[in-house]
Protein backbone atom coordinates (compact mmCIF):
# COMPACT_ATOMS: atom_id res chain seq x y z
CA UNK A 1 0.00 0.00 0.00
CA UNK A 2 1.16 3.49 -0.72
CA UNK A 3 1.78 5.83 1.90
CA UNK A 4 0.47 9.44 1.54
CA UNK A 5 3.94 10.36 1.34
CA UNK A 6 4.71 8.45 -2.18
CA UNK A 7 1.20 9.39 -3.54
CA UNK A 8 1.88 13.30 -2.85
CA UNK A 9 5.12 12.65 -4.86
CA UNK A 10 4.15 10.41 -7.39
CA UNK A 11 1.38 12.98 -7.93
CA UNK A 12 3.63 16.18 -8.52
CA UNK A 13 6.07 13.94 -10.36
CA UNK A 14 2.90 13.25 -12.77
CA UNK A 15 2.37 16.98 -13.12
CA UNK A 16 5.82 17.93 -13.59
CA UNK A 17 6.36 15.40 -16.43
CA UNK A 18 2.92 15.00 -17.95
CA UNK A 19 1.25 18.86 -17.48
CA UNK A 20 4.63 20.88 -17.84
CA UNK A 21 6.65 18.58 -20.53
CA UNK A 22 4.11 20.29 -22.83
CA UNK A 23 6.05 23.73 -22.09
CA UNK A 24 9.15 24.85 -23.12
CA UNK A 25 12.33 23.76 -21.34
CA UNK A 26 12.75 27.28 -21.05
CA UNK A 27 9.52 28.75 -20.13
CA UNK A 28 9.21 26.18 -16.94
CA UNK A 29 12.44 27.80 -15.94
CA UNK A 30 10.92 31.12 -16.42
CA UNK A 31 7.97 29.99 -14.56
CA UNK A 32 9.90 29.65 -11.22
CA UNK A 33 11.85 32.47 -11.84
CA UNK A 34 8.56 34.56 -11.94
CA UNK A 35 7.31 33.02 -8.82
CA UNK A 36 10.72 34.30 -6.88
CA UNK A 37 10.28 37.52 -8.56
CA UNK A 38 7.02 37.84 -6.84
CA UNK A 39 8.18 36.53 -3.74
CA UNK A 40 11.55 38.69 -3.60
CA UNK A 41 10.02 41.79 -5.04
CA UNK A 42 13.05 41.68 -6.92
CA UNK A 43 12.61 41.56 -10.93
CA UNK A 44 16.02 40.52 -11.85
CA UNK A 45 16.96 36.89 -10.91
CA UNK A 46 18.09 33.88 -12.82
CA UNK A 47 17.30 30.02 -11.35
CA UNK A 48 20.95 28.20 -11.28
CA UNK A 49 21.91 24.41 -10.16
CA UNK A 50 22.83 25.84 -6.97
CA UNK A 51 23.96 28.03 -4.74
CA UNK A 52 27.30 27.53 -4.99
CA UNK A 53 27.05 28.10 -8.59
CA UNK A 54 25.48 31.33 -7.77
CA UNK A 55 27.92 32.69 -5.47
CA UNK A 56 30.62 31.56 -8.10
CA UNK A 57 28.55 33.41 -11.18
CA UNK A 58 28.82 36.69 -8.49
CA UNK A 59 32.13 36.47 -8.34
CA UNK A 60 32.63 35.92 -11.78
CA UNK A 61 30.58 39.28 -12.48
CA UNK A 62 32.61 41.11 -10.46
CA UNK A 63 35.66 40.12 -12.14
CA UNK A 64 37.19 39.05 -8.99
CA UNK A 65 40.53 37.26 -10.31
CA UNK A 66 43.63 35.61 -9.05
CA UNK A 67 44.89 37.44 -5.24
CA UNK A 68 42.03 39.09 -5.26
CA UNK A 69 41.12 39.63 -1.45
CA UNK A 70 37.33 38.65 -0.97
CA UNK A 71 35.98 39.40 2.66
CA UNK A 72 33.49 36.24 3.72
CA UNK A 73 31.59 35.54 7.04
CA UNK A 74 33.75 33.05 8.95
CA UNK A 75 30.95 31.32 10.51
CA UNK A 76 29.61 29.67 7.85
CA UNK A 77 29.06 26.51 5.65
CA UNK A 78 32.48 26.11 3.17
CA UNK A 79 30.13 26.73 0.23
CA UNK A 80 30.14 30.33 0.79
CA UNK A 81 33.45 30.28 0.47
CA UNK A 82 34.40 27.86 -2.19
CA UNK A 83 34.14 30.04 -5.37
CA UNK A 84 36.68 32.24 -3.67
CA UNK A 85 38.78 29.98 -4.16
CA UNK A 86 37.54 28.68 -7.35
CA UNK A 87 38.48 32.52 -8.52
CA UNK A 88 41.72 31.69 -7.56
CA UNK A 89 41.16 34.87 -4.65
CA UNK A 90 41.96 35.30 -1.29
CA UNK A 91 39.72 34.83 1.10
CA UNK A 92 39.71 37.32 4.78
CA UNK A 93 37.28 35.86 7.24
CA UNK A 94 35.75 37.65 9.51
CA UNK A 95 34.32 36.48 13.32
CA UNK A 96 30.89 37.38 14.30
CA UNK A 97 28.52 39.71 16.74
CA UNK A 98 24.89 38.30 18.43
CA UNK A 99 23.35 37.99 15.10
CA UNK A 100 25.77 35.01 14.75
CA UNK A 101 26.79 37.42 11.21
CA UNK A 102 29.19 39.22 10.25
CA UNK A 103 30.54 41.92 13.04
CA UNK A 104 30.66 45.17 10.91
CA UNK A 105 33.68 46.55 13.46
CA UNK A 106 35.53 43.99 12.09
CA UNK A 107 34.45 44.10 8.86
CA UNK A 108 35.83 47.58 8.94
CA UNK A 109 39.00 46.54 10.62
CA UNK A 110 39.84 44.02 8.12
CA UNK A 111 39.18 46.26 5.00
CA UNK A 112 41.56 48.96 6.99
CA UNK A 113 43.80 46.52 7.20
CA UNK A 114 44.11 45.27 3.38
CA UNK A 115 43.61 48.93 2.52
CA UNK A 116 46.99 49.45 4.86
CA UNK A 117 48.59 46.56 2.40
CA UNK A 118 47.26 48.45 -0.53
CA UNK A 119 45.06 45.73 -1.49
CA UNK A 120 41.63 46.79 -1.80
CA UNK A 121 39.05 43.93 -1.75
CA UNK A 122 36.99 43.16 -4.57
CA UNK A 123 33.78 41.94 -2.93
CA UNK A 124 32.45 41.11 0.68
CA UNK A 125 30.50 37.87 1.07
CA UNK A 126 28.12 38.49 3.43
CA UNK A 127 25.82 34.92 5.10
CA UNK A 128 22.98 35.63 6.68
CA UNK A 129 23.21 32.36 9.12
CA UNK A 130 20.53 30.28 9.76
CA UNK A 131 18.28 32.83 8.63
CA UNK A 132 18.85 35.36 10.95
CA UNK A 133 19.83 38.97 9.21
CA UNK A 134 23.05 40.11 9.79
CA UNK A 135 23.48 43.75 10.93
CA UNK A 136 22.28 45.13 7.77
CA UNK A 137 22.41 49.12 8.23
CA UNK A 138 26.22 48.96 9.46
CA UNK A 139 27.42 46.72 6.80
CA UNK A 140 25.59 48.40 3.73
CA UNK A 141 27.24 51.81 5.26
CA UNK A 142 30.65 50.09 4.73
CA UNK A 143 29.91 48.84 1.89
CA UNK A 144 29.07 52.12 0.60
CA UNK A 145 31.85 54.16 2.52
CA UNK A 146 34.87 51.20 0.54
CA UNK A 147 32.96 51.45 -2.41
CA UNK A 148 33.39 47.02 -2.12
CA UNK A 149 30.26 45.24 -3.68
CA UNK A 150 28.37 42.79 -1.56
CA UNK A 151 26.98 39.43 -2.31
CA UNK A 152 24.49 38.29 0.28
CA UNK A 153 24.86 34.45 0.82
CA UNK A 154 21.03 34.44 1.42
CA UNK A 155 21.01 30.56 1.27
CA UNK A 156 19.51 29.58 4.34
CA UNK A 157 17.21 33.06 4.81
CA UNK A 158 14.23 32.65 2.10
CA UNK A 159 10.89 34.42 3.80
CA UNK A 160 13.53 36.14 6.23
CA UNK A 161 13.64 40.21 5.84
CA UNK A 162 15.43 43.24 6.80
CA UNK A 163 13.10 46.47 7.55
CA UNK A 164 10.08 44.61 5.26
CA UNK A 165 12.61 43.72 2.48
CA UNK A 166 13.49 40.20 1.73
CA UNK A 167 17.25 38.83 2.28
CA UNK A 168 19.40 38.48 -0.64
CA UNK A 169 18.39 41.63 -2.39
CA UNK A 170 20.25 44.00 -0.63
CA UNK A 171 23.58 43.86 -2.20
CA UNK A 172 24.72 43.76 -5.84
CA UNK A 173 24.47 40.35 -5.69
CA UNK A 174 22.19 38.10 -3.52
CA UNK A 175 21.86 34.12 -3.37
CA UNK A 176 19.54 31.60 -2.41
CA UNK A 177 19.87 27.87 -2.38
CA UNK A 178 17.22 25.45 -3.04
CA UNK A 179 19.32 22.50 -1.51
CA UNK A 180 17.35 19.41 -0.03
CA UNK A 181 17.57 20.22 3.36
CA UNK A 182 16.35 24.31 2.76
CA UNK A 183 13.19 25.69 4.07
CA UNK A 184 12.19 24.84 0.29
CA UNK A 185 13.62 22.74 -1.86
CA UNK A 186 13.68 22.53 -5.45
CA UNK A 187 15.78 19.22 -4.81
CA UNK A 188 18.98 20.77 -5.71
CA UNK A 189 19.19 24.41 -7.28
CA UNK A 190 20.19 28.20 -6.85
CA UNK A 191 18.97 31.58 -7.46
CA UNK A 192 21.00 34.74 -8.36
CA UNK A 193 19.48 38.32 -7.69
CA UNK A 194 21.29 40.86 -9.69
CA UNK A 195 20.72 44.21 -8.95
CA UNK A 196 20.30 45.15 -12.93
CA UNK A 197 19.09 44.14 -15.87
CA UNK A 198 22.09 43.96 -17.46
CA UNK A 199 23.72 41.96 -14.89
CA UNK A 200 21.22 39.16 -14.68
CA UNK A 201 21.50 38.86 -18.80
CA UNK A 202 25.34 38.58 -18.69
CA UNK A 203 25.08 36.16 -15.74
CA UNK A 204 22.62 33.99 -18.09
CA UNK A 205 24.63 34.13 -20.67
CA UNK A 206 27.84 32.99 -18.62
CA UNK A 207 26.01 30.48 -16.49
CA UNK A 208 24.61 28.87 -20.26
CA UNK A 209 28.22 28.13 -22.10
CA UNK A 210 28.59 31.80 -23.08
CA UNK A 211 27.64 31.01 -26.55
CA UNK A 212 27.64 34.04 -28.93
CA UNK A 213 24.42 34.44 -31.37
CA UNK A 214 25.81 32.87 -34.66
CA UNK A 215 24.10 29.60 -36.26
CA UNK A 216 26.98 27.18 -34.80
CA UNK A 217 28.71 27.63 -31.55
CA UNK A 218 31.15 30.01 -31.09
CA UNK A 219 32.92 31.00 -28.04
CA UNK A 220 34.61 34.52 -27.02
CA UNK A 221 34.51 33.38 -23.25
CA UNK A 222 34.92 30.66 -20.98
CA UNK A 223 31.13 30.41 -19.87
CA UNK A 224 29.83 27.67 -17.17
CA UNK A 225 27.13 24.80 -17.51
CA UNK A 226 25.04 26.22 -14.18
CA UNK A 227 21.44 26.28 -14.80
CA UNK A 228 18.71 25.06 -13.07
CA UNK A 229 17.22 21.74 -14.97
CA UNK A 230 13.85 22.60 -15.58
CA UNK A 231 12.47 19.10 -13.43
CA UNK A 232 14.17 21.34 -10.39
CA UNK A 233 12.77 24.71 -11.30
CA UNK A 234 9.16 22.48 -11.78
CA UNK A 235 10.00 21.54 -8.30
CA UNK A 236 10.77 24.39 -6.60
CA UNK A 237 7.95 26.21 -8.42
CA UNK A 238 5.50 23.71 -6.70
CA UNK A 239 7.20 23.75 -3.02
CA UNK A 240 7.25 27.77 -3.13
CA UNK A 241 3.15 27.40 -2.11
CA UNK A 242 4.57 25.58 0.85
CA UNK A 243 7.11 28.72 2.03
CA UNK A 244 4.71 30.69 4.68
CA UNK A 245 3.28 27.22 6.29
CA UNK A 246 6.91 25.91 6.13
CA UNK A 247 8.28 29.78 8.03
CA UNK A 248 5.47 30.05 9.99
CA UNK A 249 5.78 26.68 11.22
CA UNK A 250 9.89 27.25 11.95
CA UNK A 251 8.46 31.12 13.63
CA UNK A 252 6.20 29.23 15.85
CA UNK A 253 8.93 26.05 17.09
CA UNK A 254 11.13 29.18 18.03
CA UNK A 255 8.62 30.93 19.70
CA UNK A 256 7.71 27.93 21.93
CA UNK A 257 11.98 27.61 22.63
CA UNK A 258 12.36 30.77 24.14
CA UNK A 259 9.22 30.95 26.32
CA UNK A 260 10.67 27.44 27.82
CA UNK A 261 14.12 28.40 28.14
CA UNK A 262 14.71 32.21 27.83
CA UNK A 263 14.50 32.38 31.56
CA UNK A 264 18.12 30.42 31.96
CA UNK A 265 20.86 33.26 32.41
CA UNK A 266 23.57 31.74 31.02
CA UNK A 267 21.83 30.58 27.72
CA UNK A 268 22.39 32.85 24.69
CA UNK A 269 19.94 33.11 21.57
CA UNK A 270 20.82 34.28 18.09
CA UNK A 271 19.66 38.10 18.41
CA UNK A 272 17.85 39.46 15.20
CA UNK A 273 18.58 43.10 14.83
CA UNK A 274 16.26 45.85 14.81
CA UNK A 275 13.47 45.58 12.36
CA UNK A 276 14.85 42.64 11.25
CA UNK A 277 12.64 39.32 10.63
CA UNK A 278 14.09 35.65 10.87
CA UNK A 279 12.71 33.09 9.23
CA UNK A 280 14.08 30.70 12.01
CA UNK A 281 15.11 27.76 9.45
CA UNK A 282 17.19 27.03 12.31
CA UNK A 283 17.46 27.94 15.85
CA UNK A 284 20.10 27.54 18.18
CA UNK A 285 21.39 27.99 22.08
CA UNK A 286 24.86 28.44 23.37
CA UNK A 287 24.96 27.04 26.71
CA UNK A 288 27.86 29.47 28.34
CA UNK A 289 28.63 27.15 30.89
CA UNK A 290 29.63 24.24 29.21
CA UNK A 291 32.26 22.44 27.40
CA UNK A 292 32.99 20.77 24.31
CA UNK A 293 32.70 17.29 26.28
CA UNK A 294 29.76 17.97 27.89
CA UNK A 295 27.91 19.44 25.07
CA UNK A 296 29.01 16.27 22.55
CA UNK A 297 27.14 13.86 25.97
CA UNK A 298 24.42 16.55 25.52
CA UNK A 299 24.30 16.19 21.69
CA UNK A 300 24.06 12.57 22.18
CA UNK A 301 21.35 11.98 24.31
CA UNK A 302 19.01 13.77 22.03
CA UNK A 303 20.21 12.23 19.48
CA UNK A 304 19.93 8.91 21.30
CA UNK A 305 16.06 10.01 21.57
CA UNK A 306 15.86 10.38 17.68
CA UNK A 307 15.54 14.28 18.37
CA UNK A 308 17.09 16.07 15.66
CA UNK A 309 20.41 18.40 16.71
CA UNK A 310 23.06 19.77 15.05
CA UNK A 311 26.54 21.05 16.12
CA UNK A 312 26.92 24.79 15.33
CA UNK A 313 28.92 25.22 11.97
CA UNK A 314 32.94 25.01 12.64
CA UNK A 315 35.05 28.17 11.44
CA UNK A 316 36.48 28.15 8.23
CA UNK A 317 39.88 29.46 9.87
CA UNK A 318 39.91 26.25 11.98
CA UNK A 319 39.75 24.22 8.51
CA UNK A 320 43.21 23.21 7.00
CA UNK A 321 41.61 24.39 3.48
CA UNK A 322 41.99 28.04 5.01
CA UNK A 323 44.12 27.49 7.46
CA UNK A 324 46.72 30.43 5.65
CA UNK A 325 43.85 33.31 5.27
CA UNK A 326 43.79 36.36 6.62
CA UNK A 327 41.43 36.68 9.05
CA UNK A 328 39.83 39.28 11.65
CA UNK A 329 38.85 37.40 14.54
CA UNK A 330 37.30 38.27 17.72
CA UNK A 331 36.67 34.45 19.06
CA UNK A 332 33.18 34.17 19.38
CA UNK A 333 32.72 31.78 16.17
CA UNK A 334 35.04 29.40 17.87
CA UNK A 335 33.11 29.99 20.96
CA UNK A 336 29.80 29.59 19.69
CA UNK A 337 30.98 25.89 18.04
CA UNK A 338 32.49 24.98 20.94
CA UNK A 339 28.99 25.55 22.87
CA UNK A 340 26.12 25.81 20.64
CA UNK A 341 23.73 23.30 19.68
CA UNK A 342 21.26 23.96 16.81
CA UNK A 343 18.00 22.61 15.75
CA UNK A 344 16.20 22.23 12.89
CA UNK A 345 12.93 25.20 12.27
CA UNK A 346 10.90 22.75 10.53
CA UNK A 347 10.34 19.87 13.24
CA UNK A 348 7.34 18.15 13.44
CA UNK A 349 5.33 19.63 16.30
CA UNK A 350 5.70 16.41 18.52
CA UNK A 351 9.28 16.22 18.14
CA UNK A 352 10.07 19.82 20.18
CA UNK A 353 8.82 19.07 23.98
CA UNK A 354 10.77 16.20 23.45
CA UNK A 355 13.93 18.76 22.46
CA UNK A 356 12.65 21.59 24.88
CA UNK A 357 12.41 18.57 27.92
CA UNK A 358 15.95 17.48 27.67
CA UNK A 359 17.29 20.99 27.23
CA UNK A 360 16.08 21.92 30.30
CA UNK A 361 16.85 19.05 32.65
CA UNK A 362 19.87 19.86 31.11
CA UNK A 363 20.46 23.11 31.52
CA UNK A 364 20.45 23.18 35.15
CA UNK A 365 24.00 21.46 34.71
CA UNK A 366 24.39 23.03 31.44
C1 LIG B 1 25.61 29.35 3.90
C2 LIG B 1 25.53 28.58 2.61
N1 LIG B 1 25.92 29.17 1.47
C3 LIG B 1 25.87 28.54 0.29
C4 LIG B 1 25.41 27.25 0.20
C5 LIG B 1 25.43 26.58 -1.13
O1 LIG B 1 24.18 26.18 -1.57
P1 LIG B 1 24.04 24.89 -2.49
O2 LIG B 1 24.07 23.70 -1.61
O3 LIG B 1 22.70 25.09 -3.15
O4 LIG B 1 25.16 24.90 -3.46
C6 LIG B 1 25.01 26.58 1.35
C7 LIG B 1 24.54 25.20 1.24
O5 LIG B 1 23.84 24.59 1.80
C8 LIG B 1 25.08 27.24 2.59
O6 LIG B 1 24.73 26.63 3.73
Amino acid sequence: MKTSLVATLESNCKEIFYTQVEKSVEQQIEDFENAMTHVLGAPHVLALNSGTSAIHMALTMLDVGPGDPVICSDLTFVASANPIMYRGAEPILVDCDHTWNMDPKLLRAAILKSLTLNKKPKAIILVHLYGTPANMHAIMEISKEFNIPLVEDAAHALGASYQGKPLGTFGEFGVISFNNNKIITALGGGLLICNNDASVERAKYLSTQAKDSKPYYHHREVGFNYRISPLNASMGLAQLSRLDREVNNARNNYQLAWEELSHYPHIGWQLCPEGAVANRWRWGVILQKTDPLRLETLRKALVAQALPVYRMMYPLHKMPIFENCIKELNGWGQMFFEKGLVFPGQIPSEQLPGILQLLDLNLREY
